[in-house]
């Protein structure tokens, strides 16, 4: 069970979490001072291979973390799913049709089924019904062909990778590298996979143990959309926590209990610090930094970093994405959605406006657009 923590305690708690960040590698992050109190930077900033580096390979695959890390990631950030002999495996959802080849395999064609997972249903191939062997015969492809098709000779190359060979990659990555690389994975639909019998917390658990990852200084953070899991894993692991925050509804877990509060709850300011209670880092999406204005463009930054900072939180936000399609209209570069814009001068915006890192999926836009902000602010 999490240990209630004193406002003392999570100021040392927050202390804790950025030493284990800056262990992460040269660009990590440094400490807030006090819950209550402005975060004081140092001059690292956090910089997320999200997924990997998923604008340059397919997501969730050993070769988009490598290539995460090579072009300077602080951490890479595997999404965590189970299979139904219950070994953990790197994909963003269950259903997994769009990230693999699945279909593709006659062997498999039954397990094709529909199901409702936190409210919304899917129809495809789920990992809870493949064993792990039989999801090693799949390979991985392009999520979003039509704005990655750069990625798509890569189509077929690669499996869906598990946690341990993640554990070890970042292992021989971190000797070759000469840093410690991180990795932050994200527990996705524990409150599903719990109903299923298929519970990824000790998993979770039990992995960074096993590869000396769980001290608070370890190189590594664990990330849930979900509050139950992250105040349980409070009491159970030193490594720093991240709240995931969505900008609509609410937490899953929230609605399974019948708990009414929302995600705007969860970020008010009275919210923020219940968080600040069993985690240690705020991963909103970007939209709740800083919101699009009506017309498409940046807009104004909200009061969410500063919220979260008096709160004693870290905020990293997610997912900053190189192309057209995902950038502020006035970043565009061309009118292809799939051309790479001005994804440097949305981060710098980013950057600016004190967020503490980044998930993003072009890791050499985010330590470029750093550097450009520390060498602005020195
Ligand atoms: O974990 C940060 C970010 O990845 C959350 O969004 O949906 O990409 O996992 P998602
Ligand atoms: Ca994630």
């Amino acid at each position: 069970m999490p240990v209630p923590r004193t406002a003392a305690a999570a100021a040392t708690a927050v202390a804790l979490t950025a030493a284990s960040l800056v262990a992460a590698g040269p660009a990590a992050l440094a400490a807030p001072a006090a819950p209550d109190a402005p975060v004081a930077l140092t001059d690292e900033l956090l910089v997320v291979g999200h997924r990997g580096a998923s604008a340059y390979r397919p997501e969730h695959t050993l070769a988009a973390y490598e290539l995460a890390a090579r072009m300077g990631a602080d951490m890479i950030e595997p999404d965590l799913v189970m299979t139904a002999d219950g070994v953990l495996v790197d994909r963003h959802e269950p259903e997994i049709s769009g990230t693999t080849d699945v279909a593709d395999h006659p062997e498999l064609a039954d397990r094709r089924t529909t199901k409702t997972i936190d409210g919304v249903t899917h129809t495809g191939w789920f990992t809870e019904d493949l064993t792990l062997a039989e999801l090693k015969t799949l390979r991985a492809v392009e999520r979003v062909p039509e704005l990655r098709q750069r990625n798509t000779p890569y189509d077929g190359a690669y499996e869906v990778p598990t946690f341990e060979e993640v554990l070890q990659l970042r292992e021989r990555l971190s000797a070759e590298l000469g840093r410690e690389v991180g990795v932050i994975p994200e527990i996705k639909h524990g409150t599903y996979f719990d109903s299923l019998g298929l519970s990824m917390e000790e998993a979770v658990v039990a992995a960074l143990r096993e590869h000396g990852l769980d001290g608070a200084d370890a190189p590594a953070a664990v990330q849930s959309f979900e509050t139950a899991n992250l105040r349980e894993l409070d009491g159970e692991v030193d490594v720093p926590l991240v709240q995931l925050t969505s900008p609509t509804g609410s937490p899953a877990d929230l609605v399974a209990a019948g708990d009414p509060r929302t995600w705007a709850d969860v970020v008010s300011p009275a919210g923020l610090a219940d968080v600040a209670e069993y985690a240690d880092v705020l991963g909103p999406d970007k939209s709740q930094v800083i919101p699009l204005a009506a017309d498409g463009t940046l807009g104004e930054p909200t009061s969410l970093v500063t919220d979260a900072h008096a709160a004693g939180l870290l905020v990293v936000p997610y997912t900053f994405r190189p192309e057209n399609d995902y950038l502020p209209a006035e970043l565009d570069l061309g009118t292809d959605p799939a051309a790479h814009g001005l994804a440097d001068a949305e981060l710098l915006a980013f950057w600016r406006a004190g967020v503490d890192g980044v998930f993003t999926d072009a890791p050499d836009t985010g330590v470029e657009s750093r550097a450009t902000f520390l060498a602005e602010r020195s």
